[in-house]
């Protein structure tokens, strides 16, 4: 057996290349947390064009929840993405698609991309869209749902992009909160071989909707649609007669720049906003430093669009950068598990970023399939999403790559906007299974669950000193619940909702969520969303969900389900109800296993101990901790004889 390294150094010649070294990332470091403003001063002037320099670098109050970053200052991210590139790279490409079939292929330059995100501009403006409104982006991923991002950005317009695998449901409530007017989609997706009813799916929210006033459909399959003539806009059609040019906005570096929902441990998913200046210089300069981004290179994030991933590093970090960024329509298993590798040999792929999930879904389906591929233009491996195991560490970097590239992790949230902790490639170690160290201007601490700040090696909280710029500064319509979330728990820090512990060089480990976030296949999920989804169903009583440890989806969903009084629970109920939570909040979110309990373990105060009910899923039943401050302590007994168990 092959030794496997539990550390391996930054080697000699990576240290050469790279844009940072250990030396550099310590004095930068060192700089950026003694005098933040002057670092990141400089940093906004590199860049970042502004029209108008602004005031004051960062004012940032966790009492309150207030931040804010280079107040004052004036700039437009469509522009600093796209115009100013022009000048030396009109006919570079901006965008390789790559759809879901292997043919079907096509290269965007960024004097086109320019040309198709003005027109895009345009039509919203004739629609009525003007600066501040809210527009809704429900799309494959296919160029144009960048095009949709930046003309937005453009005009000053602030998008709120819900993924293409939500289901009619989460569009509605993510339109109604945000009061979107304006919808832009497609007929239909295509991922895998199968097609996606986008329209339908838009068409099925909006009767709730009675704001939305247009909608913009991309043509991708020419399926038939149902059309309302005054409201429903066909891109293909009009898009010609809208002029490639577009004047763009001046934006306060503090106007939104879009809402992305995601999920919390209670309550509905939450409107994360994130602001023009800082988000765009966050997202530029992590993607350049983290993967040591170099001129001319190709770079593929695996990401969809509808995630933070894809805003900052498919879209707004490369294109900042003036980067040739790929945009993958399909899955990494169609027409074969090869798709990835194929996929970087076919275009050159120079930087590869994904998720452990898709890393150990094709790690357990063999070597050859990778092996057939040239991917000798693969220089630096990226992973996000959640930890990622060492057996996995290790197949990406001998397997996939060769033993010769340099795999950053990277650690960060929604919220965050951009990479906080990372294995900087050149700079920082790679330890398997650990995130790395902060990046420049970042200042992580470990407390005790009682708020202790823990020093040295510890393990604990992961908790956030002092601010970033491309920190989201509030929840959609609901700052209360901004500061409630993030900053109550933990006087004058910014709380992960992430356990993690730091080793004795300094190395931060997450240990995953501490609270009732599940993260499914890279998908953040609230248990609260399920339960609530569940029980919608007339025989449902009451719901309780938990996660377990899932070999490939990192957590699976195990659902324990109360019913109505003289209600059987037959396999075909079992059925019906995991169909009604992936109606509910779309297939990704279908629960693994639905234990039917005619009771659940509660406290005498009526809150579901849920520790025991992880137990029971994980089928660690040594353990269960106390059950004495449980109402009716039978109960478990019954969940334990009844549990599904599990491979
Ligand atoms: C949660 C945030 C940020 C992009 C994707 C997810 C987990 C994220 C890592 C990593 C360990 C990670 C955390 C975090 N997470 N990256 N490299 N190692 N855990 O964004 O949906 O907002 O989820 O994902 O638990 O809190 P998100």
């Amino acid at each position: 057996m092959k030794e496997l390294l539990s550390r391996y150094p930054v080697s000699p010649q990576a240290t050469q290349n790279t844009h940072i070294n250990a030396d550099k990332y310590q004095q930068m470091y060192q700089q950026s947390i003694e005098q933040p403003d002057v670092f990141w001063a400089e940093q906004a002037e590199q860049f970042i064009d502004w029209y108008k320099p602004w005031k004051q670098v960062s004012e940032v109050n966790y009492q309150t929840a207030d931040i804010s970053w280079f107040k004052g200052g004036q700039l437009n991210v469509s522009y600093n993405c796209i115009d100013r590139h022009l000048a030396s790279k009109a006919n570079q490409t901006a965008i390789i698609f790559e759809g879901d079939e292997p043919t079907d292929d096509f290269r965007v330059s960024y004097q086109e991309l320019h040309d198709n995100v003005c027109r895009l501009a345009n039509l919203l403006k004739t629609r009525g869209v003007s600066k501040g409104d809210r527009v809704c982006i429900y799309m494959p991923m296919i160029p144009e749902v960048g095009y949709a991002m930046l003309a937005c950005a453009r005009i000053g317009a602030v998008h709120s992009v819900v993924f293409g695998g939500f289901s009619t449901e989460s569009i509605k409530a993510r339109v109604l909160d945000a009061d979107c007017q304006v919808v832009i989609t497609a007929d239909e997706g295509v991922r895998g071989g199968k097609k996606i009813p986008l329209k339908a799916n838009v068409d099925a929210a909006l009767v709730d909707c009675p704001d939305v006033h247009s909608v913009i459909m991309v043509e991708r399959t020419g399926v038939e649609v149902n059309w309302q003539d005054q409201r429903d806009v066909n891109y293909q059609e009009v898009i010609n007669h809208y002029e490639p040019m577009c004047e763009p906005e001046m934006m306060d570096a503090e106007d939104p720049l879009f809402i992305l929902y995601t999920s919390g441990s209670t309550g509905k998913p939450k409107g994360v906003l994130h602001t023009c200046g800082g988000y765009i210089l966050y997202a530029a300069m992590t993607h350049k430093y983290v993967f040591d981004y170099q001129e001319g290179e190709i770079y593929w994030c695996t990401a969809d669009a509808g995630w933070i991933t894809g805003h900052s590093y498919i879209f707004y970090g490369p294109l900042a950068n003036g980067a040739t960024t790929l945009v993958f329509e399909g899955v990494p298993t169609y027409p074969d598990a090869g798709r990835c590798w194929q996929v970087c040999e076919k275009h050159q792929v120079n930087i590869f970023y994904t998720a452990p999930t898709a890393i150990r879904a094709l790690m357990g389906l063999g070597d050859e399939l990778v092996e057939k591929h040239d991917r000798s233009s693969i220089r630096l491996l990226g992973t996000v999403g959640e930890p990622i195991n060492p057996e996995a560490w290790h197949w990406y970097y001998e397997v996939v790559g060769q033993s010769c590239c340099s795999i950053v992790d990277t650690w960060w949230q929604t919220e965050t906007g951009g990479i906080l902790i990372t294995s900087l490639p050149g700079a920082v170690d790679m330890k398997p299974g650990a995130a790395g160290k902060p990046f420049f201007g970042v200042k992580p601490a470990i407390v005790s669950k009682e708020g202790d700040v823990l020093e040295g090696e510890a393990r604990g909280r992961l908790v956030m000193t002092g601010s970033w710029p491309g920190q989201m500064r509030t929840v959609y319509g609901d700052h209360q619940r901004f500061f409630d979330t993030y900053f109550s728990q933990y006087t004058g820090y910014y709380f992960t909702g992430d356990g993690a512990k730091r080793d004795a060089d300094g190395f931060y480990w997450i240990t995953g969520r501490i609270d009732d976030v599940l993260n499914v296949s890279g998908h953040r999920l609230g248990t609260a969303e399920i339960e609530s989804a569940l029980v919608l169903h007339p025989k449902v009583a009451e719901a309780a969900v938990v996660g377990y440890p899932h070999e490939i989806k990192g957590q699976g969903i195990y659902c324990y389900v109360t019913l109505m009084s003289g209600v059987d629970c037959q396999q075909s109920l079992t059925e019906e109800l995991q169909a009604l939570v992936a109606d509910e909040l779309g297939r990704f979110a279908k629960p693994d296993y639905i234990q039917f309990a005619p009771g659940l373990p509660k406290t005498r105060s009526g809150k579901i101990m849920r520790r025991i009910l992880r137990k029971i899923a994980e089928n660690e039943l040594e353990n269960l901790g106390d059950t004495s401050t449980l109402a009716d302590p039978s109960v478990v007994k019954d969940l334990i004889d009844n549990r599904i168990v599990h491979g």
